[in-house]
């Protein structure tokens, strides 16, 4: 994540906290058909491999993955980043643990047949390089019961989504893979439900590595088969034969920007997709919701100066009279100037960090 946008955030949500009020960053989900991709999504969003991947159904209940800015205090600190869920009480500093803790804790809660829960997994990951944002990653939308799964699996899926999604301080991923018809794309269909104007909703095409050889996305890309305010993003994500062979993040990256460059019909659109584009796109749409926020907290700051100048007024030529007023009139003082100078510095800022 970018860590100029890290940076304001925490600056602006410390400042927020201490007026008392808060600054909630919105939630992240992703909605998609079983196997498009969005496990695959998250993880190379989060930068770090600890979500269980598969064919079929692997996410069997949902995961809400709280990301928490924790600055390195220590001059040389034990762990640097670290994850702790919600049932167990231990540090995870290894993230393969991580991924094998989350399927433990889906097999005993939801069976070991494909079965799925609405109960979520609650895991927090404490880290300096991420923004406190919350994701969450769901079960496919599926047709067919299969294992486990009762008659009315479809409609209990879709109620589990529609659940997250349709909070309007959600931002959703309508992941989609590349090799499936578009017209087919469940995801889409749930999302328009909840957002019709298509503003939250950004859309996901996976798999584009695996599309027919002759044909390619260049339509659904540039945004002439499907209008989205937020576009499409293109990403080619790990395939099971790199998951099987322990690819690493980096030289998945590596081969996507590849991909993109050399590909005929991507070469002039590769800067608008894949993976770093993906988390760029997200990190405006952040920056969005911050500057929507920002009226909020100037009203807030104007409030709070207007008290401690009336407190200030009051104190009048009784300031003289003992030390402990002579205080507090300075420390009135001092915040009236401090909020006095951050209304100023929102005023001049420009939060387009792209
Ligand atoms: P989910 O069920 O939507 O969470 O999908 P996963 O992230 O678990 O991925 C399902 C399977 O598709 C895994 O075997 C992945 O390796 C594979 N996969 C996901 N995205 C891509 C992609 O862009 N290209 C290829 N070739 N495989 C992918
Ligand atoms: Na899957
Ligand atoms: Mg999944």
């Amino acid at each position: 994540m970018d860590s100029d946008l890290i940076k304001l955030v925490n600056k602006l949500q410390d400042t927020f906290a201490n007026l008392g009020g808060e600054l909630d960053m919105p939630q992240l989900a992703v909605v998609g058909s079983q196997s498009a991709g969005k496990s695959s999504v998250l993880e190379n969003i989060v930068g770090r491999d600890f979500l269980p991947r598969g064919s079929g159904i692997v996410t069997r209940r949902p995961l809400v993955l709280q990301l928490i800015h924790t600055p390195v205090t220590e001059p040389e600190p034990t762990y640097r980043e670290w994850g702790q869920f919600l049932h167990i009480d231990k540090r995870f500093t290894d993230f393969s643990e991580i991924r094998k803790e989350i399927e433990q804790e889906t097999f005993r809660v939801a069976g070991q047949n494909k079965g799925i829960s609405k109960l979520p997994i609650h895991l927090r990951i404490y880290s300096p390089d991420v923004l406190d944002l919350t994701l969450v990653d769901l079960p496919g939308l599926t047709k067919i019961p299969v294992g486990d799964q009762p008659s009315d699996i479809e409609r209990q899926i879709r109620s589990l989504v529609l659940d997250y999604i349709s909070k309007p301080n959600c931002v959703i991923l309508a992941v989609s893979a590349a090799n499936v018809d578009l017209a087919n794309s469940e995801s889409l269909k749930l999302a328009r439900s909840v957002d019709p104007q298509g503003r939250r909703t950004i859309g996901v095409l996976t798999k584009l590595d695996l599309m027919d050889a002759g044909t390619n996305a260049l339509d659904i890309l540039t945004g002439r088969v499907y209008p989205l305010k937020l576009g499409f993003i293109g990403v080619v994500n790990r395939s099971q034969q790199d998951i099987n062979s322990e690819k690493s993040l980096g030289d998945a990256l590596e081969s996507e920007a590849e991909f993109f460059r050399s590909h005929p019909a991507y070469r002039n659109i590769a800067h608008k997709n894949g993976t770093k584009y993906l988390a760029k796109s997200l990190n405006q749409v952040l920056l969005n919701h911050i500057r929507d926020k920002l009226p909020d907290m100037k009203a807030r700051l104007n409030t709070l100066m207007g008290q401690a100048q009336q407190e200030l007024n009051s104190f009048g030529d009784a300031a003289v009279y003992g030390d402990a007023n002579q205080q507090g009139a300075l420390i009135l003082r001092l915040m009236t100037q401090f909020a006095r100078d951050f209304v100023a510095s929102i005023e001049g800022t420009s939060i387009d960090i792209s």
